[in-house]
């Protein structure tokens, strides 16, 4: 198989086939949705709050995501992979977006997501595009500008709102954005916005209209137990899994179960002797 592009996305969109996206952070996890045939990895700047236990996503940095980015390419043989791109690392102007861009790019990913969708975002998704890297864009509840938002609030509550998100998705698919992401909306303004977009859009708490789906795999495989939107579907329990596994580790450790003769290695004949022969 070879490495997926991005012209899958659209693919999938014009054959009515869903987007099954998922989120990764680091090699393993990326093998393994791999393995899985997951339509593309986000390697989200959620890992702020999930893998390094930041309150929200603002402190995370360009380089830090840089790590995990070429961390999950290495894993993604064969899916595509998006790097969002962190908080102020695009917003500064066009030139440092595009160079920050470029770097995610060095690093492994096949694309950037960039949040929101002024006349700067814009410009930067048509440059980007220009320069040959693909634009995932988000809309809807946008966690990089909650302090403005006042918090985790549905968005596109009125039909006058949902025609605003409407207007500013087609300015993004105009630009040149592959897809766009669609947090937290009501499932009828979500499909009506897919209905009237020719990109396909990508949910995440916005219902079963939307083109794809995209959730914090650490969420729905029970890892990280914070807290759980209403969004949030358990496909697995690995807290329980990997509770149940330290503390049948801890329990072997401390009765001298672990390690057994299995799981070490042993002198060649004779040397053992030698060992003690002068004590
Ligand atoms: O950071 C993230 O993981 C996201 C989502 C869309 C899941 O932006």
């Amino acid at each position: 198989m070879s490495k997926k592009s991005v012209s899958i996305f659209q693919k999938l969109k014009n054959n009515s086939e869903k987007i099954a996206m998922l989120t990764a952070y680091d090699y393993s996890t990326a093998q393994v949705l791999d393995e899985a045939e997951i339509d593309a990895i986000l390697v989200g700047d959620s890992l702020a709050m999930v893998a390094l236990g930041h309150e929200n996503t603002y402190n995370i940095t360009l380089e830090e995501m840089l790590i995990f980015v070429r961390a999950v390419a290495r894993g993604a043989k064969n899916t595509f992979v998006v790097g969002d791109m962190p908080f102020m690392s695009y917003n500064l102007s066009v030139e440092q977006g595009l160079k920050n861009a470029s770097e995610m790019i060095k690093a492994g990913a096949n694309a950037v997501k960039l949040e929101g969708c002024s006349e700067h975002i814009i410009e930067l998704t048509r440059r980007c595009v220009e320069c040959g890297i693909p634009v995932l864009a988000h809309l809807g509840l946008t966690p990089q500008l909650l302090n403005t938002i006042g918090g985790y609030k549905i968005q596109a509550k009125t039909a006058e709102t949902t025609e605003l998100i409407l207007e500013s998705a087609k300015k993004l698919q105009q630009a040149g954005a592959f897809a766009v992401v669609l947090e937290l909306l009501p499932a009828e303004s979500a499909e009506y916005i897919t209905n009237n977009l020719t990109i396909p859009t990508i949910g995440i708490g916005a219902g079963v209209g939307c083109d794809g789906q995209i959730v914090v795999t650490d969420d729905i495989m029970g890892k990280f137990t914070d807290f759980a939107p209403k969004f949030v579907k358990r496909f697995a329990n690995l807290h329980d899994v990997v509770l149940e596994g330290a503390r049948s580790y801890s329990k072997e450790v401390k009765e001298r179960e672990f390690p057994s003769k299995n799981e070490s290695f042993e002198l060649s004949e004779g040397e053992k002797e030698k060992l003690y022969a002068n004590k």
